[in-house]
């Protein structure tokens, strides 16, 4: 029995090396084919990005999201967490390089505002880690983020709705800022999606359950979320052990029907990167998704795939 322990400790040890330093840095590109366009229509092809929390010392994550734009997305949503330091604005719009020069949304998350804090990571099981955050006001330069992307022609959609042309498609837009820190504003964006356009896409940081459900019920067609991480810290076998907010495990990450009986897509991005206070990831590796959008009447959408190669105008109201 004696000899269990340090061979425990050894296993103990060689989990953390490989979930803080190979899974961490083990992006992923994942591809999915979504049957939402009218048919004859398609195939666009969204680059969904999230929760890369950047730093300026993370510079093979800085590069690999540069080469996404080799995938020639013809729209690029972005749904927050994009920054982890004061220092990282400029790091993360250079990454994003001449992805900045395609049609993109943009919503923002807690950690675009508020510097990430030192924590016991063992809380992060105990519930959502808004019931953490105890500051009163922002203190990373969320403006400047937010000004550099919209500076480049992406939409804010932040508590707003708007519009794109994107690949000779109409598609009406709407998104809310982190409901995590109660910064969602959906009464903003309420209302019929547009009848009228070939797609209707709704985007938020968190994929807060009672969010979902009026983005649906308003008739958009695709939803796209961040924020959970996948869980981050997963279990073979078993996946998503937590979401830190109120979707469900099994959708913790991933592309689904919302609700599971419904007409809408939902895909949760697991994000491509941590917190600096819990920088591991186990089972649960570092990704971005490119959603190719194709007509209704194509085909069944294919289940997660994993890849290692691999006008816009806003509305007045
Ligand atoms: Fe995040």
């Amino acid at each position: 029995m004696p000899t269990l322990v340090p061979v425990t400790a050894a296993a103990g040890l060689a989990a953390l090396g490989y979930a803080g330093v190979v899974e961490r840095n083990w992006f992923a590109l994942r591809r999915f084919e979504i049957p939402v366009l009218p048919p004859g229509t398609g195939p666009l092809r969204v680059l969904h990005i999230s929760d890369t929390h950047l730093t300026p010392g993370r510079r093979r994550l800085q590069s690999w999201i540069r080469s996404l734009d080799d995938l020639d997305p013809h729209l690029v949503v972005n749904t927050g967490d994009s920054i982890a330091h004061p220092q990282s604005v400029r790091v993360f719009l250079d990454s994003l390089g001449p992805l900045l020069d395609r049609p993109g949304v943009f919503v923002l998350g807690s950690n675009d505002l508020y510097a990430p804090e030192p924590f016991n990571p063992a809380r992060y099981l105990l519930g959502p880690s808004s019931r953490r955050c105890r500051k009163k006001e922002p203190d990373l330069p969320w403006e400047k983020l937010r000004d550099g992307m919209t500076a480049a022609g992406w939409l804010d959609l932040n508590n707003q709705r708007g519009h794109l042309t994107v690949g000779g498609l109409d598609i009406a837009v709407a998104g809310v800022h982190d409901s995590h820190i109660k910064r969602d504003r959906y009464a903003q964006v309420a209302g019929r999606a547009e009848a009228g356009a070939d797609l209707r896409v709704g985007v938020m940081h968190s994929p807060e359950p009672q969010l979902l459900d009026q983005f649906a019920a308003d008739g958009y067609d695709l939803l796209l979320a961040g924020h959970t991480h996948g869980g981050q810290l997963c279990l073979p076998w078993y996946g998503t052990l937590v979401t830190n907010c109120g979707i469900d495990r099994k959708r913790a990450r991933g592309l689904h029907r919302y609700p599971a009986d419904g007409q809408a897509w939902l895909h949760v991005s697991a994000g491509l990167g941590t917190s600096p206070w819990a920088p591991a990831r186990f089972a649960c590796r570092p990704e971005a998704s490119l959603l190719t959008l194709i007509s209704r009447d194509s085909m069944v959408p294919r289940d997660s795939k994993v890849s290692h190669d691999f006008s816009v105008s806003r509305d007045s109201s």
